[in-house]
């Protein structure tokens, strides 16, 4: 197959100048139209709820993004049903009928792009380069999962007649119904791509957004609603983990489970499944502790620099930002020193501001966390620079947290083996190489990893030693964040991941469906 990478949106953002322009329009627009009230979405109908929850901005608290129908175990069961009832005729069409709705999806998302931005740094906190960055993922996705399928011819080979008269065909066909369980951190891009993932397959979805991000996945569903999508086929249930997630993944016509989050949820879907006999699939992405080494061999302004930006850009909430770093005792003073230094300069702001790196957190509990985990690392290690919420009257009211550099701290301290999911890292010193191995290796997740060195046999020897699905080295531009759908696919090893295949990779559609063989006998 010919590895043409032509997806990459990311490169047709414009000049500089345009891209900040047509941003700052687009947040204009979008909050002119903010608070409105959102209904559940099933069978391509609004439903209203008895109960609903709000959303603020996690960088404004004044700002009111939206009131959304909470939906419970009732909501769920209509549109389960509505999924069920709609999956045979979509299964029915053709791979290119069905992809047409993607590609055109993506044409319409490439043309409301500045939008989707926009509501998403105002909803989830992302700064406007993170945010148009989930944008551009999203819009790979729905092209890169459309041309796959097309390719495959949706995943149907003749097998030809094996012995004489006996014709044979081995195809993958979907599940049927998929519930689909979004994070908030990228709510755009890694929405999209598990839904699409699962539909373009022929199965028909239940989506569950994350709690703090309901508007970007109701411009989602407009978007595919636009761009023609049949009734039925995607219903929208917003509502908490467990009033909408747990009836999704018990009610018996859900088949398989797209879900990306935390680890604990992630293994108690798995959990579920088994317990109650279901046989499809669990399609779980989850957390990270994501290790960086930084040898003798390094050149250190890179390495600073992709530390820093590894940590704390997005300010840490991202399954694969950089959470411990291991550097040679020879260079560790001058490496903390000027990391530490670099940190200080990073501007904490309000998410739309045009030089905001460092973004708010996302909610009371990701705060309170963050607060308490600094409370431990003063009293357990050395905080160099960090740990408390940001004190500028300049700023709206909003969670801002100064981003966190801790030494001194054991690695086998929870502070250095837990996913922590906030602008925290901590910095330990290491003896050689081998160390550094072992003990990035000595973690349950097996997400995103880094290395620093200019020495080749090195940078070998730890890409065939390192236990992570994500593996980079020298990276400036960001340690461990940062994939590019189709050239890197994304996913975790050990407990970071379930299946192994990779989001936005060459293997991730097939894991939506189910083999069969037809032979028939002329
Ligand atoms: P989360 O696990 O708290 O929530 C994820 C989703 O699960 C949300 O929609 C939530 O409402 C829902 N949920 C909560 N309880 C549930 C239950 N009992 N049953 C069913 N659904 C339930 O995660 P989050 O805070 O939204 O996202 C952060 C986590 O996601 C981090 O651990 C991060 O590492 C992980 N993540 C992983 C990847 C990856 O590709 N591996 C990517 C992004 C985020
Ligand atoms: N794909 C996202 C990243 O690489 C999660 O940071």
């Amino acid at each position: 197959y010919e590895n043409e990478l032509t997806y990459h949106t990311h490169q047709q953002n414009g000049t500089e100048a345009e891209f900040h322009e047509a941003y700052e329009a687009a947040v204009d627009s979008v909050r002119a139209d903010l608070g409105a009230t959102h209904p559940l979405r099933i069978d391509g109908e609004a439903v209203e709820t008895g109960d609903s929850f709000g959303v603020q901005s996690p960088g404004d608290f004044d700002l009111e993004i939206g009131e959304f129908a909470a939906g419970e175990a009732e909501e769920v069961e209509a549109a389960v049903d509505a999924a069920s009832a709609a999956q045979p005729d979509w299964e029915a069409m053709e791979p290119e009928e069905r992809t047409e709705f993607f590609t055109d999806a993506a044409d319409l998302l490439r043309e409301r792009k500045y939008e989707f931005a926009a509501a998403l740094s105002l909803e989830n906190g992302k700064n406007r380069t993170e945010a148009m960055a989930d944008v551009d993922e999203a819009i790979d996705f729905l092209d890169f999962y459309s041309r796959e399928f097309e390719r495959t011819d949706g995943y149907r080979f003749d097998t030809g007649e094996p012995t004489p008269g006996q014709h044979t065909r081995n195809i993958l066909r979907p599940y049927g119904v998929f519930g689909v369980i979004a994070p908030f951190n990228f709510p755009v891009a890694i929405t999209m791509g598990m839904t699409a993932g699962a539909l373009i397959t022929g199965n028909t979805v239940v989506l569950k957004p994350a709690s703090a991000t309901p508007l970007v996945a109701h411009m989602y569903v407009d978007l595919l609603e636009d761009a023609g999508i049949p009734d039925g086929v995607i219903n929208l249930v917003t509502g908490g983990g467990s009033d909408v997630g747990n009836p999704l993944v018990e009610h018996e016509d859900v088949a398989g489970v797209a879900f990306t989050g935390s680890r604990a949820v992630g293994l108690g879907i798995q959990e579920t499944f088994s317990e109650l006999g279901k046989r499809g699939p669990v399609i779980a992405e989850l957390g990270g502790k994501n290790p960086v080494i930084v040898t003798d061999e390094a050149d250190l302004d890179d390495a600073v620099e992709g530390v820093m930006k590894g940590a704390f850009s997005f300010s840490g909430q991202k399954c694969s930002a950089t959470s411990r770093v291991y550097v040679d005792e020879s260079l560790i003073d001058e490496f903390t020193d000027r990391l530490v230094a670099e940190t200080e300069e990073l501007t904490i702001g309000e998410p739309t501001a045009e030089d905001t790196f460092v973004s708010p957190l996302i909610d009371d509990s990701a705060l309170e966390h963050y607060l308490e985990i600094a409370e431990k690392a003063r009293e357990d290690g050395e905080v160099l620079t960090g740990g408390a919420e940001v004190e500028d009257d300049a700023l709206p009211e909003g969670r801002y947290v100064e981003p966190t550099v801790v030494a001194d701290i054991p690695h086998e301290h929870e502070l250095a083996t837990e996913e922590h999911f906030v602008p925290f890292l901590t910095v330990h010193p290491i003896s050689d190489l081998e160390e550094g191995i072992e003990k990035s290796n000595d973690s349950e997740y097996g997400l995103c990893a880094g290395i620093f060195s200019e020495d080749e046999s090195e940078v070998e020897q730890w890409f065939d030693e390192i236990e992570s699905g994500m593996c980079y080295a020298n990276r400036s531009q960001s340690a461990t964040t940062g994939a590019l759908v189709q050239a890197q696919p994304f996913g975790g090893w050990k407990f970071s991941g379930t299946t192994g295949k990779f989001a936005g990779g060459y293997w991730y559609l097939q894991q939506f469906m189910r083999e069969q063989t037809q032979t028939r006998v002329e």
